[in-house]
């Protein structure tokens, strides 16, 4: 990671520290690598998260239903699943730093490195041609380019190739004549590529035996898998149908770093989207689409976004792609969309004897459904929003402000009410109060009135809140306030009767569900 890059995340590591977002995890005990607790803001963004996630993928969706399954399961899950055998990361040790990587990281590193000369290329290009450039053209015809993506294509065919084959070897052997150095000694002095388990085991009863060993669920969609058929009945769902969740997961991450990037407990939000075989690759792009849709809403950026498929497949997988984020540390996986074949249901049968099939009453014959998944992380999720969020202006009287600029219906407060002075005699308080009463029924609402109103205006542009609503002496006279915006910094005077109706139309979750 360059330092530019490192220092910003450290920089909205910092902010979410010190604004009650996020705290490193039991801190007073100097914290715990790779485990994060959500503060008194944080835990009010996550929450909007979660209910836009689930508005959007449940409730406005009739096909689709919820689940909250329990984190512990029985541990057969885990050996038909294939995360017993094969829920390994592939890792690499340098030698001389003791620092190990995931070695399929490592090269996609050097790939996106390559990948950057070719977009060098096309920008060079764009300005050399101007509005007679033809990318397409370019792309299929430029000798460096040519060069650049044959390497790409041939470097991926072969790591796909060693992974398939489980040719670690092979794997080695490609990033040595790459002469990938390890970002912290600059050596090229590596180990083997072992498989490591990334599962946490624990025991159940009091007895340490190992038929009680359990594990702590890698995944969510396990526990939507093994209830297919107990849904798929009650609620007398009809193919194609969903069934979303959203719970912890713990990995036990070799590297965990990039704050809540990567976490060893973290938190997903999963469906799985239960098709008829041979229709899962039409479901599969239907759900690309409307995935990037959903974040497309929120007016992060749609340049901060973009699509990565997977040559690695996961041991489940006929097809994958991710939405890759643009993190201060460069675009990273943020969701992955999965066409999971029938693998899952189909090795719940063999492991349980149960049959897990679904009965067409049109076709007049049972099958085991394929699956497509839309599976997304909450953490980077909120990393995502942080990170695009978080501002430092200069502003035009010179001074300076750190300003998150949250999407409104997502910030862990809509507005905040300010009287002008606390004075109980003003009368100032006693008025604020009142419109509290009433924005609060809506609103998620702050109440400030210490300090003078710009530095409280500062403290509400730290946190994200898009509006303050002041109160002031005009206010006892006409029954008008300001509403000031966040980002622009515009004040309006509107009567009271008038603030809730200005604030819903831009902070309600309604604004950005519209959109979809
Ligand atoms: N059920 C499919 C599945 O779990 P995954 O790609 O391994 O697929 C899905 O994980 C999402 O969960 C990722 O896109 C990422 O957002 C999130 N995720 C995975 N590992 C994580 C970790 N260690 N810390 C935080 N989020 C993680």
């Amino acid at each position: 990671m360059a330092q530019n890059e490192d220092n910003l995340l450290k920089k909205i590591a910092g902010h979410a520290k010190e604004y009650g977002f996020i705290f490193p995890s039991s801190e007073i005990y100097d914290g715990l690598n790779a485990a994060y607790d959500y503060g008194q803001n944080g835990v009010e963004l996550k929450n909007n998260i979660k209910q836009y996630w689930w508005k959007a993928m449940v409730q406005m969706n009739e096909n689709i239903v919820g689940l909250d399954s329990s984190i512990f399961m029985h541990p057969t899950t885990w050996k038909a699943s294939g995360h017993v055998d094969a829920f390994n990361d592939p890792m690499i040790d340098n030698k001389d730093s003791k620092k190990r990587y995931r070695a399929d990281v490592l090269i996609e590193d050097y790939l996106d490195k390559v990948e950057a000369k070719i977009n060098k290329e096309v920008t060079k290009a764009e300005k050399r041609f101007g509005d007679a450039f033809d990318k397409a053209e370019f792309l299929k015809t430029n000798p460096n380019v040519l060069r650049n993506q044959s390497k790409i294509d041939s470097i991926n065919e072969r790591m796909g190739k060693g992974f398939e084959n489980g040719d670690l070897e092979d794997i080695k052997a490609l990033i040595e004549e790459l002469e990938i150095a390890c970002p912290v000694s600059g050596t090229k002095n590596w180990t083997d590529v072992r498989q490591f388990n990334l599962m946490f085991s624990t025991e159940m009863g009091s007895v340490a035996e190992d038929s009680n060993k359990i594990y702590l669920r890698p995944e969510t969609a396990q526990g939507i898998f093994v209830n297919f058929l107990n849904v798929q009945k009650t609620g007398r769902m009809k193919i194609p149908f969903g069934i979303a969740q959203i719970g912890k997961a713990f990995r036990n991450e070799i590297i965990a770093r990039q704050f809540i990037f990567r976490m060893r407990e973290f938190e997903q939000m999963e469906m799985q989207f239960f098709v008829k075989p041979g229709e899962e690759m039409q479901w599969y792009e239907n759900w690309k689409a409307k995935r990037i849709a959903w974040h497309n809403a929120l007016g992060l950026g749609e340049k901060n976004y973009r699509f990565h498929d997977h040559v690695n497949l996961a041991h489940y997988a006929n097809a994958a792609a991710d939405i890759q984020f643009n993190f201060p540390m460069g675009f990273k996986e943020l969701e992955g969309i999965h066409s999971r074949t029938d693998f899952d249901l189909k090795a719940h049968e063999e492991h349980s004897g149960k049959k897990l099939q679904f009965f067409d009453t049109v076709e007049n014959k049972s099958y085991v459904p394929y699956v497509v998944e839309a599976s997304i992380g909450l953490d980077r999720m909120f990393l995502a929003i942080m990170s695009s969020a978080f501002t430092e202006e200069i502003l035009e009287d010179g001074s300076e402000r750190t300003v998150l600029k949250i999407p409104a219906a997502l910030a862990p407060y809509q507005v905040a009410v300010l009287p002008l002075l606390k004075k109980e005699e003003s009368g100032l308080p006693a008025k604020a109060r009142e419109i509290l009463a009433e924005l609060k029924i809506d609103f998620n609402c702050q109440y400030d009135e210490k300090d003078a109103i710009g530095k409280r205006y500062r403290r509400q542009d730290a946190i994200g809140t898009p509006y303050c609503v002041t109160v002031d002496h005009q206010t006892l006279e006409d029954n008008t306030v300001t509403i000031r915006d966040r980002d622009d910094l515009s004040q309006i005077r509107v009567s009271i009767d008038e603030v809730k109706g200005k604030l819903k139309e831009t902070t309600s979750m309604e604004s950005l569900l519209r959109k979809l």
